[in-house]
């Protein structure tokens, strides 16, 4: 944050992409500010803002979506707050090289719910829910082969918050975790529930041991198709890929080959390349693979947990503290 005079207090114009209930907007006026709201629908095309946005120096919008062009018409913003944790859209577009706006995101605000759908595909699979639900049509009365969790092991690779709280439920269960991360020795909390946390040099021994393999990796130059048919081929044979990060980590159509192969059991998919997954996508019709519609992070609580960090941000902004939550722009995450 640039330095301010103590106890200067910034009123900033605060630019809103997409719809907010009136509650927060009128909680942002209460505090000074000045707020317009236009918001884009996200499966449609950018709008032009059709308001001055010269003075504008907040922006709030999606950085999973939002490729910036916007700024364009607003040349003083200083602080972006994303609603997503994935910001690879403004990424993408490269205007972090000559940039010194500070981007904000939702980091946190959906790792519980991710976990909890994590959860349940773990379990789904490990108790054979697909057969159960495939076998009710014919009323077969076939036992289910089952995967004991207190025996298996997990690997979650691109260790964050998300995986943390997918470490924590699965550690419940009595899973052996292993956590999987760039930088393996930067702790994010103090209580961490992995049995063993290692680098990205080791994710094919990582793959090599786990029944189930969680994905929760951001989009990035380093991620991009990280799981090709060799990376695909170094899973225990039988496991299981479940990703809730995004769909680009994973050639799709590799991934259609190895699990036609048999080598692995299943995936649960919520992220794909191109969403909404194209009716003609294999996925659809593919019995080992479970289709969630870019969901896992959805809550009843999304809005509130999302206005509450964008709220306390507002008031460091204000009063010219630090941001939480801010973006290593190169990294993008
Ligand atoms: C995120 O926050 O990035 C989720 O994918 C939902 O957009």
């Amino acid at each position: 944050m640039s330095s301010q005079t103590a106890n200067a207090v910034r009123t900033p114009f605060i630019y809103i992409r997409r719809d907010l209930p009136e509650i927060y907007i009128e909680e942002m006026k209460k505090l000074g500010a000045k707020v317009a709201v236009e918001p884009w629908e996200w499966n449609k095309e950018e709008p032009t803002p059709k308001i001055d946005l010269t003075n504008c120096d907040v922006l709030l919008t999606l950085g999973m979506r939002d490729d910036l062009s916007v700024l364009k018409y607003a040349p003083n913003v200083k602080w972006v707050h994303s609603f997503s944790v994935g910001i690879e859209a403004m990424i993408k577009s490269n205007f972090q090289n000559n940039s010194d706006i500070i981007v904000t995101n939702s980091k946190g605000c959906t790792a519980i719910p991710i976990a909890e759908h994590t959860l349940a595909m773990i379990l789904a699979f490990s108790r054979g829910l697909q057969t159960m639900i495939n076998n009710k049509k014919d009323c077969s009365w076939e036992t289910i082969p089952t995967i004991d969790l207190a025996l298996a092991t997990v690997g979650i690779i691109g260790y964050g918050q998300i995986g943390l709280a997918i470490a924590e439920r699965c550690k419940a269960l009595g899973m052996r975790v292993i956590g999987c991360k760039r930088n393996p020795d930067k702790k994010l909390e103090e209580h961490d529930d992995a049995d063993e946390i290692v680098g990205m040099g080791e994710l094919d021994s990582v793959l090599a041991q786990s029944d189930f393999v969680v994905l929760s990796l951001p989009s990035t130059k380093e991620t991009k198709y990280l799981f090709d048919k060799e990376k695909l081929k170094k899973m225990k044979k039988g496991s299981y890929l479940i990703n809730v990060g995004r769909g680009d980590a994973i050639i799709e159509s590799d991934l259609v080959e190895v699990l036609n192969e048999g080598l692995l059991a299943g995936a649960s998919l919520d992220v794909f390349e191109v969403e909404p997954l194209p009716v003609n996508h294999p996925f659809w019709t593919m019995d080992n693979v479970i289709v969630s519609p870019h969901n896992a992070y959805f809550s009843s609580q999304h809005m509130e947990h999302n206005m509450e960090l964008f709220m306390t941000n507002l008031k460091n902004y204000m009063e010219g503290n630090s941001l939480i939550n801010v973006v290593d722009k190169q990294l993008g995450y």
